[in-house]
């Protein structure tokens, strides 16, 4: 091959996506299940990037950028259906796109969507106007730059709009670079990507058990399970980086993004008191700014495989409790689970809700039920603002001060709201469709 023959690192990357659409979905799944994608949840969007304040029913510009076989522009879509909002895909895979189509079409909703087959590097130059939100899901760190990845992304979004991002973390991917590092040494480059794949299963049957990977293998699919586009993916791609939790806040700042918050899959790694037990050091942390403390959890965990969070071009874009005209609203999770009936009916005094997360590790959310907090969930209905909660409150329990009823408030609040089975909403703001 002559060096003028040498493909872009975009055609390689294409060409895996052609090869090996991903994830592998059956657009006949569309008949029996909704898959639903963290980041692209519209009452949560609402919450962590808009003040609760954006009235997305009533219409917004939407981008799915890199957007594969479709699972965000599927969940996006189907949320939005109601709506006259603008939903724009982009891929390179004609392969991926096709897949993506086929699923949007099972639900009646292919021409919801505005359909782009090319590189998300051009969309500056295409014309297709300035979004509200983008989801952008592991596809930045497969760019040769994903510095002007993301500046292409920043230059047709708004400045009052949202990047619900997900990006590798490098700790808790330490196993798989050591394995691409191998496959690159000992792959035949002239086997197609069938038979390379199958190398790496027989390979990854037989590691030893001080092999890193293997260590750290419950981070991952069980290999038998994985497709073989999960396979190519994760240890034969062509170009992968990673991020630490500071060089992700860099990689935010060089187009002058805010991280807003985490996705509630994994917030729970990044938070201090949940990491760090012993007072004195909890403390020592929690001077330090908040890029720090989550660096220092990033560490300690060392499991993280995935950053999944929205950036905003403001700052401080996440609605707050103290905010007297927010709606707490119930999530689709919350509703899934029955949470408020299951609060409102349990005779126990401690109402307890079980978390797993990636890894196997359960967590558990506890939230005593004194008649203060029984009476807050009752008073929660998806209507009500924070103030006449509030205000009812005062006059049901007369013997407590304002400030403990806000202060009580706001914990079940917090408690609710970390794991995302209640968010606010401006009172000025329709309710999203389910
Ligand atoms: C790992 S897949 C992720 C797909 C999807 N975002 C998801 O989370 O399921 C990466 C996708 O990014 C696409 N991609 C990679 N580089 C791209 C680029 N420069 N422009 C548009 N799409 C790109 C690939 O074709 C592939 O479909």
């Amino acid at each position: 091959m002559s060096v003028a023959e040498v493909p872009t690192t975009t055609a390689r990357v294409r060409q895996q996506y052609e090869y090996l659409p991903y994830p592998h979905r059956d657009p006949a799944d569309e008949k029996k299940r909704l898959l639903l994608t963290g980041l692209d949840d519209l009452s949560c969007l609402n919450h962590y990037c808009y003040r609760g304040k954006k009235n997305i029913a009533a219409g917004m510009r939407i981008l799915i950028a890199g957007g594969g076989t479709g699972d965000a522009v599927v969940y996006l879509a189907h949320q939005l259906r109601h709506t006259k909002c603008d939903i724009v895909y982009i891929d390179l895979s004609t392969a991926s796109q096709t897949v993506a189509r086929k699923r949007l079409a099972a639900r009646g909703l292919e021409n919801r969507v505005r359909w782009i087959h090319g590189s998300l590097l051009d969309l500056p130059e295409m014309n297709v106007g300035q979004f509200d939100y983008i989801n952008c899901s592991g596809v930045l760190h497969h760019l040769e730059s994903p510095e002007t990845g993301l500046a292409a992304l920043r230059a047709v979004m708004k400045d009052d709009g949202a990047l619900g991002l997900m990006v590798y973390g490098q700790y808790g991917r330490t196993g798989i670079y050591q394995m691409q590092s191998l496959f690159r040494l000992i792959n035949d480059p002239q086997a197609d990507m069938g038979a390379q794949v199958a190398a790496v299963r027989q390979m990854i049957a037989n590691l030893p058990v001080c092999n890193w990977y293997k260590r750290g293998a419950e981070l991952f699919a069980q290999p038998a399970r994985m497709s073989d586009s999960e396979v190519l993916d994760l240890f034969l791609h062509s170009q992968d980086r990673a991020y630490t939790v500071p060089q992700l806040y860099d990689f935010l700042a060089s187009s002058g993004l805010h991280p807003a918050a985490w996705s509630s899959e994994s917030r729970v790694w990044y938070q201090p008191q949940i990491a760090f037990r012993d007072p004195e050091v909890l403390a020592r942390i929690q001077k330090l700014p908040r890029r720090e403390q989550e660096a220092a959890c990033e560490v300690f965990w060392g499991s993280i495989t995935k950053h999944a969070l929205w950036a905003t071009p403001q700052p401080e874009a996440v609605a707050q409790w103290t905010d007297p005209d927010v709606v707490p609203t119930w999530t689709r999770s919350a509703d899934l689970f029955n949470v408020r009936s299951a609060m409102l009916k349990t005779s126990n005094p401690e109402w307890c809700y079980s978390l797993e997360y990636s890894g196997g590790t359960k967590m558990q959310l506890r939230i005593t039920l004194d008649d203060h907090t029984r009476r807050q969930v009752e008073l929660m209905d998806g209507f009500r603002t924070v103030e006449s909660i509030q205000g009812e409150l005062a006059t049901a329990f007369a013997s407590k001060t304002a400030e403990q009823i806000q202060a009580e408030c706001a914990e079940v609040f917090r408690l609710l709201n970390s794991n995302d089975l209640l968010v606010l909403r401006h009172k000025s703001v329709r309710p999203t469709t389910a």
